[in-house]
């Protein structure tokens, strides 16, 4: 796949570095040169601060229209007993992009996990592909990032259409806010294998 993405800060570079490792075409890009990114590729990562995506995403909008926009970003900031979305009850950076640009896919994706975790090759943990969560509402956008992920030897985690990405920034604040805390995120939820009624219904 080419890849674009916008930002060239550590998470551009750790997953620039999993993606091309994995066989892809990609190119980041910093501020003077973000609509080269925009336009390379049928997926543009936006890997910049939550509050100055939705701003980028409008001035690229005509780039960006009929690509796939995968969005890591975590509206949070530091709060007393963990990070705070900045964003209001309901609503989503993810949300802000599909606005901003109307013509792309948005996706919420790789926004869990620190920077560093796609720079193991591959992340497995006990013996488990790390899995990853999306929320995606465009079909062949979620198709795209689910495989991309299981290039990256994860597993796509589908989490329901972009309506969701909500609760996977909210999920992002909570965890950052337990591993902070010397907690284990990871260790809040046991394996399904072991869970005695496993029908989740
Ligand atoms: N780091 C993590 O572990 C992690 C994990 C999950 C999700 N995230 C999310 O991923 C996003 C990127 O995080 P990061 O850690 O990669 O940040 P970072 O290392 O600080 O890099 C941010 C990048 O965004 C660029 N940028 C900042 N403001 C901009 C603007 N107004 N216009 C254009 N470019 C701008 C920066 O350019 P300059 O260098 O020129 O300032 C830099 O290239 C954030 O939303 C963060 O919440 C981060």
């Amino acid at each position: 796949m080419k890849i674009g993405i916008i930002g060239t800060g550590a998470m551009s570079t750790s997953l620039a570095g999993a993606w091309t490792r994995a066989g892809h075409d990609v190119l980041a890009a910093g501020r003077t040169s973000l609509r080269t990114a925009a336009s390379h590729g049928d997926l543009i990562l936006f890997a910049v601060p939550a509050a100055a995506a939705p701003g980028i995403a409008a001035e690229l909008a005509d780039d960006l229209a009929g690509r796939t926009l995968l969005d890591c970003t975590n509206p949070i900031a530091p709060g007393p007993a963990g990070p705070l979305l900045t964003v209001p009850p309901g609503s989503s950076t993810a949300a802000a992009l599909a606005s901003a640009a109307p013509g792309a896919a948005v996706v919420k994706a790789f926004n869990l996990c620190h920077a560093s975790i796609w720079t193991l090759d591959p992340p497995v943990f006990e013996g488990l592909p790390l899995g990853v969560p999306y929320c995606a509402s465009a079909q062949e956008a979620a198709a795209r990032t689910a495989a991309l992920i299981t290039s990256m030897q994860c597993t796509p985690v589908p989490c329901g259409g972009l309506d969701r990405a909500p609760y996977l920034e909210a999920t992002a604040a909570l965890a950052i806010g337990v591993w902070f805390a010397a907690g284990s995120p990871r260790a809040m939820f046991p394996p399904i294998a072991q869970v005695p009624a496993a029908d989740p219904q």
